[in-house]
C-alpha cells in the first residue's frame, strides 16, 4: 500500500515545482531537509531513484536522514525499522520478522522528480504531478552544469528572496563593483524591451541607457517560470541561472549556477559561481535583510515601471497563497 503524505505546502502555490537540494548531493546515505516549512528525507533506492518520505520515523521519531539505505529499504538509525519506498514498514528487528506490523508504521511519501541538477519537490497530488518539471526554454541549447551550483541560504522568506530573481535595476547601486565592467554611469535609466507577461513563462529585456541620451545602451535580456526559475543574460555566452525555494515561513534557499559557452565551462562557471556568491550576494543580502517590513508585497511597497517582474509576481502570489503577506503569524 502506497502512502501518501500531505503533499501540498501552505507556503507556496498548489501545483508547483520546488527544488530541494541538488542531486549530485544525494548520494547512498539520506538526507534530512527542512524545505516549504516541511521535514523531508530525501534518499535513492537500489536503482538510483530518488524517494522523498517524511523525515521522522513513526517509531520513536528519530531523524531517518541519519539512517542508511540498504537496498530497496531506508533504515532507521534508532531501531532498525526498515521502510520501503511506498513508506511501508516491512521489519520491525525487535519484534522478529513474524511480527505484524501496526498500521500506523508508515512514513508519507512525497512525489518528486529530479531534472536540471535538482531533485524537486511536487506541491500538490502526485496524480497532478506532470511528467516533467518545466524547463525555460532558452536553457535547452545551454550546456548543462549541475554541481557547480552556488546554494545560499537568506534568512528572509521566499516573499523578499524572490525579488532577487526580478529586479535587475538595483544592480548599478548595490553592485557597483560589477556594473563598472557595464558602463561607469550610475544615473542609469531602465526602459524594459519585448516585455511578456502571459501565463507562467515571462520574458522582457530591460535596457539600461544613461538618463538624457548619449553612452551605449547595455541590455539584459532576462526570463522568469513563475515562480521560482529565473535565466539571465549578460551577452559573450554568459547566462546565470537561479532557482529557489522556501525553508520555512522565514527563511528560504537559493542556487545560482553561471552557464557559458566559452573553453572550460566548469571551471570558468564554478569560478563566477564562487565570486557570485563571494561579492555580489554579499551585497544584496546587506540591503535586502534590513528591507522593512521583511516579506514586502504590494499594499508595502510604491512600485515603479522598472519593477514590472516584481509586480506581476507580488500580485499572483498574493492570489495564489493566502496570508503570505502577513507578518504575524
Ligand atoms: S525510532 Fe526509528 S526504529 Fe525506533
Ligand atoms: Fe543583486
Amino acid at each position: 500500500m502506497t502512502t501518501t503524505a500531505e503533499s501540498t505546502s501552505p507556503l507556496v502555490p498548489v501545483d508547483t515545482w520546488w527544488p530541494l537540494l541538488r542531486s549530485d548531493q544525494l548520494k547512498r546515505r539520506p538526507i534530512g531537509l527542512e524545505r516549504l516549512g516541511l521535514q523531508l528525507v530525501a534518499w535513492r533506492n537500489s536503482r538510483g531513484e530518488a524517494q522523498l518520505h517524511q523525515r521522522f520515523c513513526p517509531h520513536r521519531r528519530a531523524d531517518l536522514g541519519q539512517g542508511e539505505v540498504k537496498g530497496e529499504h531506508l533504515i532507521c538509525r534508532f531501531h532498525g525499522f526498515a521502510f520501503d519506498g511506498t513508506g511501508q514498514c516491512r521489519l520491525m528487528p525487535c519484534e522478529g520478522s513474524e511480527a505484524r506490523i501496526p498500521p500506523g508504521m508508515t512514513i508519507g511519501r512525497y512525489p518528486c522528480r529530479e531534472a536540471q541538477g535538482f531533485v524537486w519537490f511536487w506541491s500538490g497530488s502526485a496524480a497532478s504531478m506532470p511528467a516533467e518539471v518545466p524547463y525555460l526554454p532558452a536553457l535547452a541549447g545551454l550546456p548543462p552544469i549541475p554541481g557547480a551550483d552556488k546554494e545560499l541560504e537568506w534568512a528572509m522568506p521566499i516573499e523578499r528572496a524572490a525579488e532577487q530573481l526580478l529586479d535587475m535595476h538595483h544592480t548599478p547601486f548595490t553592485h557597483p563593483l560589477v556594473w563598472l565592467s557595464a558602463t561607469s554611469k550610475r544615473n542609469t535609466r531602465v526602459v524594459y524591451e519585448d516585455l511578456h507577461l502571459e501565463g507562467d513563462h515571462w520574458r522582457g529585456t530591460p535596457r539600461f541607457e544613461p538618463d538624457g541620451g548619449g553612452g551605449k545602451p547595455f541590455r539584459l535580456p532576462h526570463q522568469l517560470l513563475f515562480p521560482n526559475q529565473a535565466l539571465l543574460a549578460f551577452g559573450h555566452g554568459v547566462y546565470l541561472y537561479a532557482t529557489l525555494t522556501p525553508i520555512d515561513r522565514n527563511r528560504s534557499i537559493g542556487w545560482v549556477r553561471y552557464l557559458l559557452r566559452a573553453p572550460f565551462p566548469k571551471l570558468l562557471s564554478a569560478l563566477s559561481n564562487w565570486f557570485e556568491a563571494r561579492f555580489v550576494q554579499p551585497e544584496d543580502l546587506a540591503v535586502l535583510l534590513a528591507n522593512q517590513p521583511s516579506r514586502g508585497g504590494l499594499q508595502h511597497q510604491c512600485l515603479v515601471k522598472a519593477d514590472t517582474f516584481v509586480a506581476h509576481w507580488h500580485q499572483r502570489w498574493s492570489h495564489l497563497v493566502p496570508g503570505a503577506y502577513d507578518e504575524a503569524h
